[in-house]
C-alpha cells in the first residue's frame, strides 16, 4: 500500500457450495479491479491455494450458507450480501452479529427464470401433460379435455421484487392472477389482498396456488390442511420459495384424498430432499431440485458491486433486510 493512498477494499467470498466460491471471486474481481477479493478458507474453494492469505480482515463478505465460525473470524465485516434472494438460512446462522447489516439479491436475473418455470408448469396443467406422461407408462391412448385458462385462476403468495414479475408474466399471458402479500402492494393488472381477513377469499378464489413468501416466523407452515381444503376444486400447488411453508404430511394427504390435483415443488424442508422421502415417488408431485431460478453469478456480482458504489457515495441501497419482519 502507498502512504497516503486508501488501503482497497478487503471482500471475502464464503459460499458453501464447491465451485461456487470461485465462480463469485472471479465474477467480483471482474467488476471490482480495485478491490482485494479472497475466498474464506473455511469454505470448499477456500480450503486450498485460492483460500485468503492469514490475517485477511474483510470489510464485506458475500456468500450462501457461510461456516459457523466465520463471523468470529472476520470482527471488522461491515455488511454481508446473501448470493441469494433469500436470507433464512443467514438469520438462522448461529454466529451472525444482532447489528451486522445483511443484503440480499434484487432479481438479479431471477425473476425471468422463476416467471418461466411457473408459466412452464402452468401450461403443462392445461394441457394435462402430467395425464399423459402417467398414460404413456401404460401405452394408454386416450385424448383428454385440456383446462382453458379461465379455470385456473392462479393466486401467489409474496408479490415482492419475484413474486411480482412472475404475477405480471402470467397475467399477460392471460391467466386471471391474484396476489397475497404482508401489507397493501400495487401490481399492474393484478389484485393484491393483504390481511387475515382477506387469506380465506384469497384462497377461495385460488386454484393454483403459487408460493413465493419468504420463510419467516409468519410463514412457517402456513400451507397446511386447512388452507389446501380452502382451494378451488382440482387444485395445484406450486412452491418455489421454501419448503417449510408447506406441511409436508397435510400435502400428501390432501393429494391421497383428491382435494388437490398436483403439486410442483422446487424447495424442500431438507434439501437435498432425502430419497426416502414420500415426494419422490407420490404420482402427482413432480420434483425439482431448487433449480426454478439459480442465482446469475454474473449479473448477482454487478449488482453487489453497483450496491457497494452506492454505500460508498453514502446512497441508500435497496435489498436491505429487515431484521423483525425476517426478510
Ligand atoms: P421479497 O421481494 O422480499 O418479497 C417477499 C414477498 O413476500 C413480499 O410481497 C412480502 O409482502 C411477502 N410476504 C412476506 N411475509 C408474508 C406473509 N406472512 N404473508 C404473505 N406474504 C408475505 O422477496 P423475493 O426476492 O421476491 O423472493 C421471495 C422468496 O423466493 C425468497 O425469500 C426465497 O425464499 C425464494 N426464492 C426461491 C428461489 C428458488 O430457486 N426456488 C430463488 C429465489 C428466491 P410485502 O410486499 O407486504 O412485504
Ligand atoms: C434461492 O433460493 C434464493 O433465495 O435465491
Amino acid at each position: 500500500m502507498i502512504a497516503g493512498m486508501p488501503a482497497p477494499m478487503r471482500l471475502l467470498v464464503a459460499h458453501s457450495e464447491p465451485g461456487a466460491g470461485r465462480a463469485w471471486r472471479d465474477a467480483l474481481a471482474a467488476r471490482l479491479p480495485a478491490a482485494h477479493v479472497a475466498i474464506d478458507p473455511g469454505t470448499p474453494d477456500g480450503a486450498g491455494p485460492d483460500g485468503a492469505p492469514p490475517g485477511f480482515e474483510a470489510d464485506w463478505a458475500v456468500g450462501w450458507g457461510p461456516p459457523a465460525d466465520l463471523f468470529a473470524r472476520q470482527p471488522r465485516l461491515r455488511g454481508f450480501f446473501s448470493s441469494g434472494a433469500g436470507v433464512d438460512h443467514l438469520l438462522r446462522h448461529p454466529g451472525l452479529p444482532a447489528a451486522l447489516p445483511l443484503i440480499r439479491l434484487e432479481d438479479a436475473g431471477m425473476g425471468e427464470l422463476m416467471a418461466d418455470y411457473c408459466l412452464l408448469e402452468l401450461l403443462r396443467i392445461a394441457g394435462r401433460h402430467d395425464a399423459y406422461a402417467a398414460q404413456q407408462t401404460r401405452a394408454h391412448w386416450e385424448e383428454l379435455t385440456g383446462y382453458t385458462r379461465a379455470e385456473l385462476p392462479v393466486g401467489i403468495v409474496g408479490v415482492g421484487v419475484l413474486g411480482a414479475h412472475v404475477a405480471r408474466h402470467l397475467a399477460r399471458a392471460g391467466f386471471t392472477v391474484r396476489g397475497f402479500a404482508r401489507g397493501p402492494k400495487l401490481v399492474d393488472g393484478v389484485e393484491v389482498m393483504h390481511g387475515a381477513s382477506r387469506w380465506q377469499e384469497f384462497l377461495e378464489a385460488t386454484r393454483v396456488l403459487i408460493l413465493l413468501a419468504p420463510r419467516t416466523a409468519e410463514t412457517e407452515d402456513l400451507i397446511d390442511a386447512a388452507a389446501l381444503a380452502r382451494l378451488r376444486p382440482g387444485g395445484w400447488l406450486i412452491n418455489v420459495a421454501r419448503g417449510a411453508l408447506v406441511v409436508d404430511a397435510d400435502l400428501v394427504a390432501a393429494l391421497d384424498a383428491g382435494t388437490l390435483a398436483g403439486a410442483t415443488l422446487d424447495v424442500f424442508r431438507e434439501e437435498p430432499l432425502p430419497a426416502s422421502h414420500p415426494f419422490w415417488h407420490h404420482p402427482r408431485i413432480r420434483v425439482t431440485p431448487h433449480s426454478s431460478a439459480p442465482t446469475q453469478v454474473a449479473v448477482s456480482a454487478a449488482q453487489v458491486a453497483a450496491k457497494l458504489a452506492a454505500i460508498a457515495r453514502g446512497e441508500a441501497v435497496g435489498g436491505l433486510v429487515d431484521r423483525t419482519r425476517g426478510y
